[in-house]
């Protein structure tokens, strides 16, 4: 590549004119470097155990937390806009110490990913949260030893049986988002033990300790006391991130991904740059409702921002996004 000709002066003006490819719509569309389409969006949904309807998330403006009876008319809709697929996660009655209710087949997500898979899981690509945090009693991702501390291979011993229930459910790909040693490895391992080998793993690889899962804390009524400093990634650490993924990679990952996004662009470009297998992004709840919340104020085009957020992650190496806007997008023919 060569640099531009210095430029020419006098009554003729620039000779260099990248205006000429931004003037027409058409000239636009053409030149247009990144596409943003419905197939590129998953939308995260949530579904309560023993909900009667559909409540409204107050920290998250136009995202539910859905009942069973709710649910499939909300994916039915997703399908019909032409999401790539739907993220499930589950919001469980009762908790205790261990998560019980992620291994029962009866519990809130498994019976929610067997209700999905019946009804879209041809036409969209039906996901599971793979983590304990919705189910135990003390809100953190993973088992806790004597100490209280987050026991990392215990909790992987816990994650192995989580993946062969979400797998019987009918989950195509399941989201290892809990951030311990070793988790993709052993689900994979689990799974093909199990005769599950061609359910997908998107390992949540660079998943950092983040104050923008604020409102999905709300979403999933979370019990935590305390922060997960000591599994999710330092925000400061990009380095940290690739090396996460690439350890994914080795151990068998089918997708890896960053979260947040938007804070996060750069370590999204540096594993894109390097991984073998797509590469996902979660712009989540905070980074949502921030703009949402702006919107509602009249400070904001909400569309046009949630728009210009997810292009600028595609751009930066994304491959598909989970988006709570992603539904509502589509809908209104924003994407198409
Ligand atoms: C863990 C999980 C979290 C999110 C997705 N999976 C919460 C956490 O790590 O505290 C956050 C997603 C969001 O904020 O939108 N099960």
């Amino acid at each position: 590549m060569s640099a531009p000709k210095s430029d020419r002066t006098g009554d003729l003006g620039p000779s260099i004119r990248p205006r000429r490819l931004r003037q027409s719509a058409a000239m636009r569309r053409l030149a247009g470097e990144t596409d943003l389409r419905p197939r590129h969006l998953v939308l995260p949904l949530f579904v309560r155990e023993g909900a009667t309807d559909a409540q409204p998330i107050a920290s998250m403006p136009g995202v539910e937390q859905h009942s069973l009876d709710s649910l499939p008319a909300i994916a039915v809709r997703a399908a019909e806009a032409g999401l790539g697929g739907v993220m499930l996660f589950g919001v469980p009655a009762v908790r205790d110490a261990i998560g019980s209710g992620a291994t029962d087949p009866d519990g809130i997500l498994n019976v929610a990913a067997r209700a999905l898979a019946a009804e879209v899981g041809d036409a969209l690509v039906v996901q599971t949260d793979l983590c304990l945090d919705e189910f135990t009693d003390h809100g953190h991702c993973g088992v806790l030893d004597a100490r209280g501390r987050v026991d990392n291979d215990a909790t992987l011993e816990r994650y192995a049986d989580m993946a062969v229930a979400q797998a019987q459910a009918g989950a195509q790909v399941l989201g290892l988002s809990g951030m311990m040693d070793g988790q993709t490895a052993v689900a994979r391992a689990a799974l093909d033990e199990a005769g599950f080998a061609d359910v997908a793993l998107l390992a949540y690889s660079a998943k950092y300790a983040s104050a923008f899962y604020g409102p999905f804390r709300d979403a999933v009524e979370s019990q935590l006391e305390g922060d997960r400093r000591t599994y999710q990634l330092d925000p400061g650490n990009g380095r940290e991130g690739v090396r996460e993924a690439l350890l994914d990679l080795d151990e068998g990952a089918d997708i890896v991904m960053v979260k947040p996004a938007l804070a996060y662009l750069d370590v999204l470009r540096q594993v894109a740059d390097v991984s073998t297998v797509p590469v996902w992004a979660y712009m989540v709840s905070g980074e949502y409702a921030m703009i949402a919340a702006a919107a509602q104020n009249g400070w904001i085009d909400g569309d046009r921002a949630q728009l210009e957020a997810l292009t600028s992650i595609r751009r930066a190496g994304a491959d598909a996004v989970l988006s709570y806007a992603a539904l509502d997008l589509a809908e209104k023919g924003l994407i198409s």
